[in-house]
């Protein structure tokens, strides 16, 4: 099982210009920054002075570890995040069924990220950190002879909602980080030919293609089990009856 640990939260990046000086260090600053230039007549008059709109600070994106009583939600959101890609590949891009993705979260040595803007999923990594399981399309010793410790990633999908505002690139920096962390050296991932999306994106971030399997497929010349369309033939004259 996954074990839940404490939610690391990543701070929000400061803005760019955002001084961390005290305010109070710079009255000078602060005063002149007083609306005096407003018309003195406008209080004069008993007139509301315009009130600045309070500026919102901008949502962070937050990552923590997947909890048990999130799994359904994440289901949906990968459901919804590869619907498209889906209908595009030959092999299915997410885990083909919940009760799998459920049976995942069990599992030892799966590490699930989830990113949240508020109390939204916008985007979820899973990783591992060896190959899991018996029927795998992976080869360790591939990996071995050329000196890769990888980290295995399994899922990496953004809402679709929140397409290229950075979030992706914020996952893939958390699983760089967590790569360096344990020392190993590469992100390891399959992506589709055919999501050409991901893979363009994947390769602008340096990811080289290794050897994988390419689906092939040579259609075989059958006649079609259902007969052509036939004309009609025209309905038959009435026979003539016979006067006898
Ligand atoms: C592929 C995928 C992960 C990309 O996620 P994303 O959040 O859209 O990625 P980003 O926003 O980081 O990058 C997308 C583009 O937005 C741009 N962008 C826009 N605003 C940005 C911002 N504020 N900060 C950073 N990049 C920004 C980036 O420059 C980038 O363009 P580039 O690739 O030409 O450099 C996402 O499309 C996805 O989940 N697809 C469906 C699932 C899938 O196919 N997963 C991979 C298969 S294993």
């Amino acid at each position: 099982m996954v074990r839940p640990m404490a939610s690391s939260s990543v701070p929000p990046v400061k803005t760019a210009g955002a001084s961390s000086r005290s305010p109070a260090k710079s009255p000078a600053k602060k005063r002149a920054k007083k609306p005096d230039a407003e018309p003195a007549s406008a209080d004069k008059a008993g007139m509301a002075r315009p009130k600045r709109a309070p500026r919102e600070k901008p949502p962070s994106i937050v990552v923590k570890r997947i909890h048990r009583r999130d799994l359904n939600r994440v289901w949906e959101f990968l459901k919804l995040s590869f619907r498209d890609v889906n209908r595009a590949t030959v092999e299915y891009q997410r885990p083909r069924t919940k009760q799998r993705f459920f049976e995942t979260y069990e599992e030892e040595g799966v590490e699930q990220l989830l990113f949240m803007v508020k109390s939204e999923i916008v985007a979820y990594a899973e990783v591992t950190y060896e190959i899991l399981g018996q029927d795998t399309w992976l080869n360790p010793r591939y990996f071995e002879k050329r000196d890769m410790r990888p980290l295995y990633v399994e899922e990496l999908a953004v809402h679709p909602d929140y397409a290229g505002r950075g979030i992706g690139s914020f996952v893939l920096e958390q699983l760089d980080h967590l790569a360096k962390l344990r020392g190993l050296t590469h992100l390891v991932l399959e992506v589709a030919e055919n999501n050409e999306n991901a893979l363009a994106w994947y390769r602008k971030r340096n990811f080289r293609k290794l050897d994988a399997a390419i689906f092939m497929a040579k259609s075989v010349d059958v006649p079609d089990e259902l007969l052509p369309p036939r004309p009609l033939p025209p309905p038959r004259e009435p026979a003539e009856e016979s006067k006898e």
